[in-house]
């Protein structure tokens, strides 16, 4: 078991991670403070790893909460389910939520927790690559509106995260992979030995060897926690984890929701920080051509996908939250490991290379 810690004074917490660790509740069992815990999870985890976390809250008021798979189901109706159960339960202000699955779980379970009672304690049990190395760790929750992705939401961090690196086992191969993009991000903006040892680590990372994948995820953790210890609330250092999203979720909704998964438009977006850090003379072309190179040795997409017009993703990077009056800023590179906010870059540069794919 390796355990970590994100250091935030008296809000600091672990994060657990093991190959068994939702069974060896000893672990986690002491971050629940109260008598009473509600275990949210959705229809597709829940029947898989449920059983493994109501094993360790013997002597405890409990109850669960089942909601539909999928993203469109991260509402605001929804979060007001988990409080309704949480009503009847009857629950305090000691009692805990556990949030059992993957980033949608964590998002709406960590925003009804940031809301019950103007808040409870969380505990994430991440159970996708995806939300094992990002979404679980760092204290952003929220909900998707009409009007957007995540725009309603909380700061409120968990008290602490439990990794089952066992409950890869069964996740899909396409979410997989897009967690890895998430995973290479951590090189790429900070790293350059942790990069070098994801190219060297390729084949143990596809046929998920439970050795590779702990150290992947302890890498990237390690790096989130320490960004979120520095800068919690994104001032400064922790918009470096957004490098290749502004191109990404542009991706991401001119495709349409669910078309690209997130972790394979920041991939497609990472190659195209790069490239557009190449074109302005901030970074050597070669380094954008070596994380391509790892990206596609890790099956992901590296490239816009057909039919996507340049001007149109273009004008969907425009509404980018980093965007300051008016102005586009961009996560570039100086070369692996070498990341920075740069702000004013010419649109016309943007969308030669968005065109030039
Ligand atoms: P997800 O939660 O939709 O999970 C992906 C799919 O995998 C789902 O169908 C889910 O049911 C299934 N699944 C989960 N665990 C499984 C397992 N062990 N075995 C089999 N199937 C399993 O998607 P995600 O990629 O985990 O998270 C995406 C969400 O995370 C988005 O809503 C995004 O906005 C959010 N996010 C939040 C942060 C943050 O900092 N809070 C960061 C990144 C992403
Ligand atoms: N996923 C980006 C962040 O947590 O800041």
């Amino acid at each position: 078991m390796i355990e970590l810690e994100v250091a935030l004074g008296e809000r600091s917490y672990p994060i657990h991670i093991g190959s068994d660790s939702l069974r060896q509740a000893t672990h986690w069992r002491s971050a629940l403070r109260g008598r009473q815990v509600l275990v949210l999870s959705n229809s597709t985890v829940a029947p898989l790893y449920l059983e493994r976390v109501l094993g360790g809250l013997d002597g405890l008021a409990h109850a669960s909460l089942i909601i539909e798979d999928g993203e469109q189901h991260k509402t605001f109706a929804n979060a007001g389910r988990v409080l309704d159960a949480l009503a009847r339960l009857g629950a305090n202000r000691d009692a805990t939520l556990i949030a059992l699955g993957g980033g949608v779980i964590g998002d709406l379970g960590g925003f009804a927790a940031a809301c019950w009672m103007r808040g409870i304690d969380f505990v994430q049990m991440p159970t996708t690559l995806l939300a094992m190395v990002d979404s679980s760790v760092g204290g952003k929750t929220g909900v998707n509106l009409a009007a957007g992705k995540n725009l309603a939401g909380a700061f409120h961090q968990p008290r602490a995260v439990v990794i089952d690196t066992s409950t890869l086992a069964t996740l899909p191969e396409r979410e997989f992979l897009a967690g890895l993009a998430e995973v290479v991000k951590y090189g790429a903006i900070g790293d350059t030995a942790f990069f070098a040892w994801l190219e060297t680590h390729v084949d143990a990372l596809l046929a998920r060897d439970a050795t590779a994948l702990e150290a992947a995820i302890a890498s990237s953790c390690r790096h989130k926690a320490g960004v979120v210890a520095r800068d919690e609330r994104e001032l400064g250092e922790r918009a470096l984890l957004n490098f290749g999203h502004t191109f990404g979720h542009a991706l991401e909704v001119e495709a349409g929701y669910g078309e690209i998964l997130h972790g394979e438009a920041v991939a497609i977006g990472m190659r195209l920080a790069a490239c557009l850090s190449s074109r302005l003379g901030l970074a050597a072309s070669k380094d954008a051509e070596r994380l391509q190179a790892l990206l596609q040795r890790l099956k992901l997409p590296t490239r816009i996908p057909p039919g996507l017009q340049p001007h149109r993703l273009l004008e969907r990077m425009r509404l980018d939250k980093k965007s300051v009056s008016g102005q586009l800023r961009l996560i570039l590179w100086r070369g692996i490991g070498q990341a920075e906010v740069v702000g004013g870059v010419a649109e016309s540069a943007i969308e030669e290379v968005l065109a030039s794919d």
